[in-house]
């Protein structure tokens, strides 16, 4: 197995590869990387299977999208990204054929909902979940701290001392770390109870990163800055969340929403399909279709997509266009298919 981090910074980026059968995958490249990583494929000979994100990153615009599209490999993330164009969705003990090698994924939530770990020979990659004496925030949207707790002790602690871990940041230096040296050490896990976590969690007092939402949201959507004006954090933070068990009793009552999905065609189609009734209008084209329910200005609109992140910036842009009650489905279509409400495809 070949395994490099190709960044040499603070935030990583790891090569995974079969030395017998020239198969490769990265693990959370960035996007101002992608001519490094490309020339050193090219100089190993190495073909790239896949592109990996082990969660929606926040500090920095994923390359996965175009490394896909200049190679061909597949996009990997875990079920919950909230994304289009993810190629395969994985979930917790999916395991991924690389070459000889073998990965198996971990779904690791707290940081993000969609974050996951890898685990490869001896090595687990912790994503932004556990880091090198430390762990991910979890004050982001949809950020868990209790989630964090469960998945570094019930997961990754579970795996062998020995294993070496490799984060996806480190801000002081460190390349490498074990799960026995971070279980004794890491000074926010080693020791503590749940709540004493999500006490610890809840009091980092951290500033929000710089352009924290122009990074973000394309990361979410994978649409770029200037084909969509998104709105403001302030703006998401209004938009009011329903749950599933919401919105089914919403739909039984004498004057239903308006469901408005805002995924592609392929996925409104696809595997987790779309409540009966439902408009399409993916995200992208919503500012200029919107003209489209314009009659509906006055009713409830509930928007709906894959995991609940596009759909809350199409209820923030709807708002901003005047609708004047607009919702969005919790979760989306994962969690609206996780509790077994009808679909169709
Ligand atoms: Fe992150």
């Amino acid at each position: 197995m070949l395994f490099r981090e190709l960044n040499l910074g603070k935030c990583k980026t790891y090569l995974i590869a079969c030395e017998n059968s020239n198969r490769a995958i990265l693990v959370d490249p960035v996007r101002e990387m992608i001519d490094r990583y490309l020339s050193l494929l090219a100089y190993c000979q190495l073909r790239l299977d896949d592109v990996i994100d082990t969660h929606t990153h926040a500090d920095h615009r994923t390359a996965t999208f175009e490394l896909k599209a200049l190679t061909g490999a597949n996009v990997i993330m875990h079920r919950r990204a909230p994304a289009p164009g993810v190629d395969i969705h994985v979930d917790d003990g999916e395991t991924l054929t690389v070459g000889d090698l073998s990965v198996k994924f971990f779904h690791t939530p707290g940081h993000t909902p969609d974050s996951m770990s890898l685990y490869v020979n001896g090595k687990v990659l912790t994503g932004d979940t556990l880091l090198i004496r430390g762990t991910g925030r979890c004050d982001f949207a949809g950020g868990d701290a209790g989630a964090q707790y469960e998945a570094i002790t019930q997961k990754i602690f579970q795996l062998p001392d020995e294993t070496e871990v490799f984060p996806a940041h480190d801000y002081r230096g460190n390349t490498m770390s074990t799960v026995g040296d971070e279980k004794k050490l890491n000074p926010r896990v080693a020791g503590k109870t749940k709540e004493a976590y999500i006490d610890i969690m809840n009091n980092l007092g951290l500033p929000l990163p710089d352009k924290i939402q122009e990074v973000l949201q394309p990361n979410q959507t994978a649409l770029d800055d200037d084909r969509i004006a998104f709105p403001s954090l302030a703006e998401l933070n209004q938009v009011r969340q329903l749950s599933p068990g919401d919105v089914q009793t919403l739909l039984s009552a004498p004057t239903p929403p308006l469901l408005l999905d805002v995924r592609e065609p392929t996925e409104y189609s696809g595997e987790l399909g779309h409540i009966a009734g439902s408009i399409l209008i993916p995200l992208k084209e919503l500012p200029t279709r919107a003209s489209e329910i314009e009659g509906h200005k006055n009713r409830h609109v509930v928007a709906i997509c894959r995991s609940g992140v596009r759909s809350t910036t199409a209820a923030a842009i709807l708002t901003g266009l005047g609708f004047e009650q607009v919702s969005n489905l919790r979760g989306g279509m994962v969690d609206w298919n996780d509790q077994k409400l009808p679909v169709t495809r």
